[in-house]
């Protein structure tokens, strides 16, 4: 076992990144590199061999593709932007996809073929914080870079040195939808709460929602726990209403989260509603339809923001899905934009296509935590955790067409 080991671990040292008797690749070249010194050779081999991966593990299936599809898109929308501009310097980056799907063990799995078979430069993923806890410390431990795109709970940056995140924590996003509330309602008193007990960012969230609500000088009358499974909530909302509350924030995911938005409105529910980031998707409109009608949702991205970079994928995404853009995707985007800004950085340094892959990894992720980025987000940077650091935050409020089942975020701060 162990011989199997280091054979295994000596053939990935000296894979460099792009050879392509390392990556599958059905290419001839036969130029490997078996001690780091051979520049000359690699580079023109390499520089033909073929584009940087760099991994991409969203939701594709389950109910978090809800989620996990507008990663996708953003993905995908960055990935031809920085190719027509030229990649890294000269070389295209390429995409690879893994359905991380909507539980720890997919992400797991879907990590661990990026790193081992892909052999990715870095991941972009999990969709959820609950999948980040289990699968982000499999990419600690084999040194990859990780960079979290919708990943919001207390914790993720920390989980280790090679983890970041470009998708702001609950505790600077959150607490705006709270103020917003109050200052279209100053009456506002008395808050129920509701979070899905079995998901960490949830879990996380309410708890800020619940901090800030009391900071407000509010009162949380109820705090009601569901399944992020769960498509009944009667009794929960029953209970909640019978405390006659004028504000109920959620923090759940799409599917549960926009059924339990329609049955508190069908119990007669009039009140303002919050709904945490995890409803932060248009496909929450064709869970409660015309019943989403005014919930307010905190955004770490405007589709307004000012800037070439956002003008451009704004464009690029309106012409494609015929509507704006949404957080996730822009988030999606702009951990594309990071890891092709830190690489090309890298690559002046030191010509990425000559490192061997596991060097790669560990300058990328030291480029990354070292850069200055001018995104669709804002100037964006992180701090040593791998946090992002972000000026502006927005709220939006769900405003329905007569139809009852199309509508759209309109921003109100
Ligand atoms: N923001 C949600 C999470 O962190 C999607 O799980």
């Amino acid at each position: 076992m162990k011989q199997t080991i280091a054979r295994t671990t000596a053939l990935l040292a000296s894979c460099t990144l792009l050879i392509t008797a390392c990556g599958g690749n059905t290419g001839t070249s036969t130029s490997t590199n078996n001690n780091g010194t051979d520049t000359a050779t690699t580079t023109s081999t390499t520089a033909k061999s073929g584009p940087i991966p760099i991994g991409i593990a969203f939701a594709q299936t389950s109910n978090v593709a809800l989620l996990g599809q507008e990663g996708v898109a953003g993905a995908k929308i960055a990935e031809k932007y920085f190719n027509d501009k030229g990649g890294v310097n000269g070389t295209p980056i390429k995409l690879v996809f893994q359905d991380a799907g909507g539980d720890e063990a997919g992400a797991i799995n879907a990590f661990q073929t990026l790193i081992n078979k892909d052999k990715v430069v870095g991941i972009v993923g999990p969709t959820l914080s609950q999948q980040a806890f289990s699968a982000d410390p499999v990419a600690e431990r084999a040194k990859v870079p990780v960079i979290g795109a919708s990943t919001t709970a207390k914790g993720v940056p920390e989980i280790g040195d090679y983890i970041a995140r470009v998708s702001a924590p609950v505790f600077v996003v959150a607490p705006n939808s709270v103020k917003a509330a109050l200052k279209q309602n100053p009456k506002i008193k008395k808050v129920a709460v509701f979070y899905a007990q079995n998901d960490a960012f949830n879990k996380s969230e309410t708890e800020i929602f619940q901090k800030t609500v009391k900071d407000q000088g509010l009162e949380v009358v109820t705090v009601q726990k569901f399944q992020t499974t769960d498509t009944d909530f009667q009794a929960q909302a029953t209970n909640a209403l019978n405390l006659k509350p004028d504000l109920i924030i959620i923090s759940g995911l799409a599917a549960d989260g926009g059924n339990l938005v329609r049955q508190l409105r069908e119990l007669g529910y009039k009140g303002a509603i919050i709904g945490g980031n995890g409803l932060n998707t248009s496909n929450v409109l064709s869970v409660c339809k015309a019943l989403c009608d005014g919930v307010m949702i905190a955004q770490a991205y405007s589709p307004e923001h000012p800037g070439e970079i956002n003008a451009t994928f704004r464009k690029a995404y309106v012409e494609q899905y015929k509507k704006e853009p949404p957080q996730f995707s822009a988030q999606a985007f702009t951990a594309v934009q990071v890891y092709v800004d830190a690489l090309k950085a890298l690559d002046q340094k030191t010509k990425v296509n000559t490192l061997p892959v596991a060097k790669l990894r560990t300058e990328l992720n030291k480029q990354i935590l070292a850069g200055k980025y001018n995104t669709p987000l804002g100037d964006i940077s992180f701090s040593p955790e791998g946090e992002i650091v972000q000026k502006d935050f927005y709220v939006a409020q769900i405003k329905m067409e007569k139809d009852g089942s199309t509508g759209k975020f309109a921003f109100i701060k």
